[in-house]
């Protein structure tokens, strides 16, 4: 029973093991918005059925009220549209959602509509009939059991026990499951919001966000820079809210804020190395959601409110790298956005790279370093492991594929390799000032990878071929694999656990191992050294000298478990199943069940806890297990 506590205490959800068996000056931003043609020109989407060049939605006021009992979103869109070709026709993505009526303009006449054939992954197309003149549409709709955006979380598995909670999770092409909305990355709204919701609790979304509950349940949310549909994030939950600086601070259940508090105190310096590095955060507030442990992703770079799942919640700020990745988004992402899934190693290359430069200013090179070799470790592990080697390259074809596909290492660290190949080549200061001018040139648009590669041959090349060569632009961007000349990262303190490694190997006791002060990171690269076979005797020495299967650090834990299932060490079991219950963060569930999958025993030990924890995990995740053990 101990060995799984002090994680799931960390939780808040130690208790209940067996009831889950079962800004201001920047007015301007708008300015920068982009004309349909020039949306068509970065980003023709083959993930939406959105015309922008004909007619396109430029504000959203969503009207909403959020029923638990029902578990339906129902309310009004209203968008303020552009009708660029003056057509009788606007698209909206839809998937899984009831229409019921639509009007048009200020006076709501009532029009015509229907919804167009559905396509696996897409949705339906929501056709429209408006005319030449039409300013507005508003569109009563309400959500249905196939919201896969949306999970419904009841009050056992929160925090607090009493309450329960819905999130949001849009990316990459779920917003359409809870708003009928033009759903591409190239196409930016504002939008207000009216949300309502049980009186007990509060609503936060993407926007400018309320502190405290009030006694009507109703809240109003503005967002007045303009953002992509991905970004759309609403979350309703017994939460309080906590400062940390002034334009910082964490949302969360009460019974998480004090950890969540100390764990984060570190994001007011991570926003201050951030602005140092790229230019001002265009934002206004910075804070934090801290979610039940059914969060899909480890973060969510929702504006102005970072969704992230409690597992990082450490106990030691050691997994706080995740919150710099998210807050560089603000940047890479949320002002400077991929165009079309396609690009999406703009996003992630990008912020990846940042979050570690980030991370760099706060705690050195040294710390810096250990991230850059466990995120190329991840890399080499995804090249060999891809079946699909065109999904090696940067630039991606994922037409008639669920964009999901794109999410691999190859986006993150491949990209972020790319980048680190392009700054040893020019230097880190002129690299800082070109990705500064990149940041300040595009702000508020949407990019694809031939307008960045544009850019960079401009601004970096420009027509030195020495220079060319090295950057390589083919070789990273549209060749698979990884090219010969990458940087290869190395760490010193890595090099310490390399040696304690070999000493244990060689026969010295674990227990005597030079291992103090180690960090989580320190400790992850020490698990993956380890062999694939392992004997009981040397798992239960090592698990005595560390304990790692009472760790109360997700990736250590995650780690271990995989050694522990490869080599059936039954110690572990317990702890084991009850982190794939409690905890719904994809990145840990894929390896773990794929190695239970490979033998026939582990088959039916996957399929066992599955039954049980599955009712626990988001759509996002689900999605992915049922393919697993089909
Ligand atoms: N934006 C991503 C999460 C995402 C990507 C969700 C694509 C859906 C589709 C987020 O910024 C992210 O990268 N999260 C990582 C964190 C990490 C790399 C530090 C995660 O969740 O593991
Ligand atoms: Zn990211």
């Amino acid at each position: 029973m101990k060995s799984y506590q002090t994680f799931l205490l960390g939780l808040g959800l130690a208790s209940t093991m067996q009831l889950v068996s079962c800004s201001n000056n920047s007015s301007n931003d708008n300015q920068t918005m982009q004309t349909g043609q020039e949306i068509e020109r970065v980003s023709h989407d083959v993930h939406s059925f959105a015309q922008p060049t004909e007619a396109v939605a430029k504000h959203l006021d969503l009207n909403i009220s959020v029923n638990f009992d029902q578990k339906v979103i129902a309310g009004q869109a209203t968008y303020q549209i552009d009708n660029i070709t003056k057509t009788d026709q606007i698209v909206f993505d839809t998937r899984g959602l009831e229409i019921e009526k639509v009007f048009l303009g200020d006076s709501l006449a009532e029009t015509t509509f229907r919804l167009g054939k559905e396509e696996k992954f897409l949705g339906q197309p929501l056709l429209i009939d408006i005319k030449p003149d039409t300013k507005s549409v508003t569109i009563h709709y309400r959500t249905t059991t196939a919201a896969a955006a949306l999970q419904w979380l009841n009050p056992q598995q929160t925090a607090g026990k009493k309450h329960p909670f819905l999130f949001t999770q849009s990316q990459a092409i779920l917003a359409r499951t809870w708003i009928p909305i033009q759903d591409s990355p190239g196409i930016r709204i504002t939008y207000s919001a009216n949300v309502k919701v049980p009186k007990e609790l509060l609503a936060v979304m993407s926007a400018e966000n309320p502190k405290e509950k009030n006694s009507t349940g109703e809240y109003k949310f503005y967002m007045r820079q303009p953002i992509p549909s991905y970004l759309m994030a609403l979350s309703v939950g017994d939460l309080v809210f906590e400062p940390i600086g002034e334009k910082t601070g964490i949302y969360a259940e009460p019974a998480t804020i004090k950890e969540a508090t100390y764990e984060f105190a570190e994001m007011d310096q991570m926003l201050t190395a951030a602005e140092k590095l790229y230019g001002r955060y265009r934002w206004d507030r910075y804070d934090l959601l801290v979610l039940p442990p059914s969060f899909p992703f480890g973060g969510m770079e929702n504006p102005r409110l970072t969704f992230v799942t409690p597992t990082v919640l450490a106990k030691d700020r050691s997994l706080t790298s995740l919150i710099a990745h998210e807050l560089a988004h603000s940047w890479s992402g949320n002002l400077v956005t991929n165009g079309t899934w396609n690009d999406f190693w703009l996003n992630e290359g990008f912020t990846v790279y940042f979050e570690r430069r980030i991370m760099e200013e706060l705690y050195g090179k040294d710390y810096a370093d250990m991230l850059q070799v466990l995120g190329y470790q991840d890399l080499q592990h995804t090249l060999e492991e891809m079946e699909k080697k065109d999904d090696t390259r940067l630039k991606l074809d994922l037409e008639g594929r669920d964009p999901d596909e794109g999410l691999t290492e190859i986006a993150y660290e491949k990209g972020n390799a790319f980048l680190l190949n392009i700054e040893k080549t020019v230097g880190r200061e002129r690299m800082d000032q070109f990705l500064n001018k990149y940041f300040q040139t595009f702000a508020f648009q949407s990019t694809n990878t031939d307008r960045f590669l544009e850019f960079l041959r401009s601004e970096l090349i420009k027509g030195d071929e020495k220079i060319a060569a090295q950057i390589d632009i083919e070789g990273w961007v549209f060749t698979a694999g990884l090219p010969e000349n990458h940087v290869k990262p190395a760490s010193k303190r890595f090099a310490q656990v390399e040696e304690a490694y070999t000493n244990w190997s060689g026969g010295t006791p674990a227990a005597s191992l030079q291992t103090k002060d180690w960090s989580s990171h320190e400790w992850l690269h020490f698990i993956r050294l380890l062999p694939e076979e392992l004997s009981q005797q040397q798992l239960a020495e090592l698990d005595k000298a560390f304990g790692f299967t009472k760790s109360g650090n997700s990736e250590v834990l995650a780690a271990w478990f995989l050694h522990a299932i490869r080599n059936n060490y039954t110690t572990a079991d317990q702890a084991m199943e009850a982190f794939l219950t409690i905890v719904g963060r994809r990145k840990f569930l894929v390896p773990l069940y794929k190695e239970l999958l490979r033998t026939p025993e582990g088959k039916k030990k996957a399929l066992a806890i599955y039954a049980k924890a599955r009712p626990n995990y988001h759509a996002v995740s689900t999605s992915t297990i049922d393919e697993m053990v089909k």
